[in-house]
């Protein structure tokens, strides 16, 4: 190291000199610190840097940066960038459903719409993901229903993760414990929802994995539309696999009506 040698001299130099010594061995010190940390500070992040690219490339066997790619390496999220994003409502989004080879694939997810034409094999006709082209289907992705819920509407889709014991909301004769029992779980259902369509929207956004998506613009949604749609209860899929709680003593039937709110 280049800043042992400067303080090893002065220590040399001054060996029996007591407090002057020390005085200046510190300031030495000090300068020799400085010059630590820009040359080699500089050196240690090179290194990192170049140990990620080679762990990454033998690791994932193809890419230096973990499968990452910068949207300035994208010539699509470069060219859409400079567009500006699109604009469509659910009707003209099924226009992008994958049955015209000519149109971009688009899916979208809560109001998001990604390009997903990469993927034609799976998001086409006949793929097993073609249910999701052509709309927004956020519900199903958590429901796991996507024939019936391939909608936007997510209120209540986090009873998907509540635990049967909790007593659906509106059920008559809920303790007080019970009650916070079901704010807790709701409260950790939601966030579980937030996390799966983020961990989906991260997947059509593309900057990881291998296939190509993008974000391409936003569905268009008049202001209070949620208002105009029937709230649905949970699907029977996702009612059948929803967690068995325990803890709880009432035997209500958390399934039969609309959880949401
Ligand atoms: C799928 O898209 C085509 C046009 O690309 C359209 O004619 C057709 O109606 C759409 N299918 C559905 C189910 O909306
Ligand atoms: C879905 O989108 C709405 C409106 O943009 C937003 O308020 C909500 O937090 C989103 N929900 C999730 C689970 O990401």
């Amino acid at each position: 190291m280049t800043d042992q040698q400067p303080r090893r001299r002065v220590i040399a130099n001054n060996k029996d000199d007591g407090d002057v010594k020390t005085d200046y061995a510190s300031t030495t010190s000090t300068e020799a610190a400085h010059s630590f940390s820009i040359i080699d500070i500089l050196r240690i992040v090179a290194g990192l840097m170049l140990l990620n690219c080679l762990l990454s490339y033998f690791i994932t066997n193809d890419s230096l940066l973990w499968g990452y790619k910068p949207w300035f390496i994208r010539p699509a999220v470069v060219l859409r960038y400079i567009q500006g994003p699109i604009h469509l409502t659910d009707a003209q989004l099924l226009a992008y459903n994958g049955t015209d080879p000519t149109k971009p694939i688009y899916l979208a997810l809560n109001g998001t719409i990604y390009d997903v034409t990469a993927g034609r094999r799976i998001y086409g006709p006949g793929g097993s993901y073609h249910v999701f082209a052509g709309k927004d289907a956020a519900r199903g992705f958590i429901s796991g229903c996507f024939a019936e819920d391939a909608v936007p509407d997510l209120r209540g889709v986090e009873w998907t993760y509540i635990p049967t014991d909790v007593p659906a909301l509106g059920t008559p004769g809920v303790t007080a414990e019970q009650k916070s029992y079901r704010e807790r779980e709701v409260r950790r259902a939601r966030k579980k929802v937030r996390e799966v369509l983020a961990g989906w929207a991260e997947l059509f956004e593309g900057a990881k994995g291998k296939k190509d998506y993008f974000v391409v613009g936003v569905v268009d949604r008049a202001e209070g539309w949620l208002d105009q749609v029937e709230k649905r209860g949970l699907c029977a899929q996702a009612e059948r696999q929803r967690p068995k709680g325990e803890g709880s003593t009432v035997e209500g039937d958390a399934g039969a009506a609309y959880r949401g709110g």
